[in-house]
């Protein structure tokens, strides 16, 4: 972090214009480096890249280049060890570089040749969002490792299915975690997406209006891996809207984990009991010495609310703001920076709390015993035996009714009772009852039966190989 220094009246590097320095008050409420700070790598990588074009293009000499470069990378490694004097009059991090730049070598005074910190902040800011999504993809599929690994070290257990809260239909426990693998490649999607629309160079767009010197675009955005320059420099220095992509593709990933916190919140209670979380991931209560708090899950359910909420800032801070750039884009920064590193840190969290999360298989083969999971295996057998689907319904719910009235299990009625309600019923009706045969039955694609979960499973292991 930058060290806080007293604001005091001090001239710009622009200072042409001004008589003096603006208020210390004003100072305070403007700069943006104690945040910006972060950029430092993004801005020296633009700067050097800058640099070799202008070099290119005849403004610096090879002498010039030489010592801007080295003076750029003298300074990154000051900040990298933390040993760069960060000055808070000097407003954010471009500032901070080319003044410290501009004191090593003359040259500096040439670096912001036909350059604007519009288009340099436009630029730094697509680097970073660049390389953050490479490595969110990397925290989002290391997560999906895990789910796959969670599912197949415990293949064989099912649990109920839910709609509604309430017990529908058996499904593995792996089907259930391979629904939030799927979620998540989707969010990879979104992710390569948003990278497509970063992916374009806005330096050579000056503050709004480009430049009447003769920049060599291309080379630019080839030295900084950009697969494309922008067209129009008035939207090249005032959109945002690649970060509020980033913000939003970060809100559906925390959207996701939340729910996949909810469930293990709601797994590892008494009430259901179907797994146990490591120790590692949980905290105990301040009062209550029995208790055993899922905290981390819980916590990345609350801030799915912080992330969301990053978004909706975005957007409100672009959706008045007149062509081109204007400074309350400054306050884009935190948001997003909010929103990246809390869902980088949920998913890696996350990742290692399932690591360290047991399965229940007992509770589970407990809770998936309960005979009304396999009321729709029954009509579904009622179907083969060629009732009408709706027929079969409300047979089976009459069955359901003499069971509950009877206090028995939907299993005991005999076979006999079944074929009161309907006379095709014959002894295989029994049969539904039964766990793996109903699991085996369940055979087409995306259904949670053996075969296809198995084969899900595979994909899985394979594409994430
Ligand atoms: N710190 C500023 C920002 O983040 C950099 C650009 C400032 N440009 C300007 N014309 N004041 O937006």
């Amino acid at each position: 972090m930058p060290k806080k220094k007293t604001a005091q009246k001090k001239k710009a590097l622009w200072s042409g214009r001004f008589s003096t320095g603006v208020d210390a008050a004003v100072q305070k409420f403007s700069r943006s480096v104690q945040f910006d700070w972060r950029l430092y790598r993004q801005d020296i990588r633009g700067s050097i890249a800058h640099a070799r074009m202008l070099r290119k293009i005849g403004v610096l000499t090879a002498g010039e280049l030489r010592s801007i470069e080295s003076g750029l990378k003298q300074i990154g490694k000051q900040i990298d060890a933390g040993k760069f004097k960060w000055d808070e009059s000097l407003e954010d991090v471009h500032m901070n570089i080319e003044s410290a730049l501009t004191k090593l070598t003359p040259a500096g005074a040439k670096l912001h040749t036909a350059r604007s910190r519009n288009d340099q902040v436009a630029t730094d800011m697509r680097l970073w969002v660049k390389e953050q999504i490479g490595l969110m993809a990397g925290n989002v599929e290391l997560l999906q490792k895990t789910l796959v690994v969670m599912g197949s070290k415990n293949m064989d257990v099912c649990i109920p299915g839910y709609t509604h809260l309430q017990r529908a239909q058996p499904v593995y426990l792996a089907h259930h975690l391979l629904a939030y693998v799927e979620m998540l490649e989707r969010d990879k999607g979104r992710l390569a997406d948003c990278y497509k629309r970063a992916d374009v160079m806005p330096l050579g767009s000056g503050a709004l209006a480009g430049t009447t010197i003769k920049l060599d675009r291309k080379f630019t955005a080839n030295e900084l891996d950009f697969a494309a320059i922008s067209q129009n420099s008035l939207d090249a220095v005032s959109d945002r809207d690649f970060m509020v992509e980033l913000a939003f593709a970060c809100s559906m990933i925390m959207v996701h984990l939340s729910r996949l916190a909810e469930d293990l919140i709601l797994w590892s209670s008494s009430e259901f009991d179907y797994i146990r979380i490591g120790d590692a991931y949980t905290t105990g209560s301040s009062l209550m010495p029995q208790k055993k708090n899922p905290d981390v899950a819980e916590l990345v359910r609350g801030k799915s609310a912080r992330v969301i909420g990053d978004v909706q800032s975005l957007l409100v801070l672009l959706k008045g703001l007149p062509m081109t750039y204007n400074r309350d884009l400054q306050e884009d920064k935190e948001q997003l920076f909010d929103a990246v590193d809390h869902t980088s840190d949920a998913l890696v969290l996350t990742a290692e709390m399932l690591d360290q999360t047991q399965v229940k298989a007992d509770k589970c083969a407990a809770a998936v015993a309960d005979p009304l999971l396999f009321a729709t295996d029954i009509a579904d057998y009622f179907v083969n035996k060629g009732v009408a689907f709706r027929h079969a319904h409300e047979v089976v719910g009459k069955a359901v009714a003499l069971a509950e009235q009877r206090k028995i299990g939907l299993d005991e009625l005999t076979v006999k009772d079944w074929q009161e309600l309907n006379p095709v019923a014959d002894a295989r009706i029994k049969g539904c009852f039964k766990l793996k045969t109903a699991m085996a039955k369940r055979s087409i694609t995306g259904a949670p039966g053996t075969k296809p979960v198995r084969q899900q499973l595979l994909r899985w292991m394979d594409s994430l190989e």
